[in-house]
């Protein structure tokens, strides 16, 4: 299970108190982004000044960016209530109708995960993004009816992994789409510092520094990795993240210079010796190293393509030269 990896980006059990308390509450708190929150101020400034509420928004991108983060931030802007939920959670139409009709004008609907909607409910959400109706069926049989009810005008903020897996009548029903990208190492940095000013753990600029580097450019490995490292420090130093202590608790966390575990070395070793750095296909990957293919494709891969160690092609995954250098694996001699 990936749950027990250090830098699995997935939101673990011990996470939750404390995540509570680092997430910024406003978009000035909410590092990086840059584009996203550019252009999120705006709609959130002109929305308040014609008193409607702002269009539905949607959020993409890998697990740990902050997608959650900047719903919530969104809503505290917009001075409005926010309910949370998620596609799996809502089983059927009527849980929809039930969510919806329960809001207030111009509140915040934040569903996660919302490429796993069922097909059922997403088509209650159609005209309720729309015209803000929902449309519901009276009686059985010939003698049915629908009725259309009008409802508060109200934002929908979906989040997801992947924008790809959403059906097109959803997706085009946003009016502002946003990717969130992986974090520089500067912005790592800081949101590393940060946190440790909330912990009140002391911590050096370089030790923060060499967190940020390995955080794999996610905001919330770039915490969780801190709080190992601090638990370090108490036991084996004094408390005080050093850069030293930092390096050697990472080290021992087996979290390499890039931020990359056993399961990426397993990973790209298993595509390199077995089939000859690829391509090959996500699903015989995955039954090589035992993950589901699911996991690979939203939690390790996009990090790995990202620093250019993989390449997906129409034939399947490549490991790059680069990665061959990290690893420190000489290069086949055709390619
Ligand atoms: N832009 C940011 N600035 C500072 N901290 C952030 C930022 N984005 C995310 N975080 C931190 O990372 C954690 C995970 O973010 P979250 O919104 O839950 O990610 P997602 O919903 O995309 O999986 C948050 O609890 C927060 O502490
Ligand atoms: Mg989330």
């Amino acid at each position: 299970m990936d749950n027990d990896r250090i830098i699995s980006a997935n939101l673990m059990m011990e996470d939750n108190a404390i995540e509570y308390s680092l997430r910024p509450r406003y978009l000035s708190e909410y590092i990086g982004q840059k584009q996203a929150k550019e252009n999120l101020k705006i709609y959130i400034e002109a929305a308040k000044m014609r008193k409607e509420a702002l269009d539905h928004v949607l959020l993409y991108g890998p697990p740990g960016l902050g997608k959650t983060t900047l719903s919530n931030i969104i809503a505290n802007e917009l001075g409005v209530n926010i309910r949370t939920t998620s596609g799996p959670a809502i089983e059927r139409p009527g849980d929809l109708a039930a969510i919806l009709t329960n809001l207030q004008e111009g509140d915040v609907l934040f569903i996660d995960e919302i490429h796993r909607l069922h097909r059922t409910v997403e088509e209650v959400l159609y005209p309720a993004m729309e015209d803000y109706a929902l449309d519901i069926i009276i009686g059985k049989g010939p003698s049915a009816r629908s009725v259309r009810l009008d409802l508060p005008a109200f934002t929908l903020i979906g989040a997801t992994t992947r924008a790809g897996l959403l059906s097109a009548p959803l997706r085009d029903r946003f009016g502002v789409v946003s990717r969130l990208e992986f974090y520089t190492v500067d912005e790592l940095t800081y949101i590393v510092s940060r946190t440790a000013d909330i912990l009140q753990v002391g911590i050096v600029g370089e030790a923060a520094r060499e967190i940020g580097m390995r955080s794999r450019g996610t905001p919330r490995i770039a915490n969780r990795l801190l709080k190992r490292v601090r638990d370090f420090a108490q036991v084996k130093g004094d408390g005080i993240i050093t850069l030293d202590i930092a390096k050697t608790a990472l080290k021992l966390i087996q979290i390499d210079d890039l931020g990359l575990d056993e399961i990426d070395h397993k990973m790209l070793r298993a595509i390199i010796q077995s089939f000859q750095g690829g391509p090959v296909g996500l699903e015989t990957i995955a039954a090589t190293i035992g993950e589901e293919s699911q996991t690979i494709e939203d939690v390790y891969e996009p990090y790995l393509l990202q620093i250019g160690f993989l390449q997906r092609t129409p034939r399947g995954r490549m490991v790059t030269p680069q990665a061959y250098q990290h690893l420190g694996l000489p290069l086949p001699e055709q390619r």
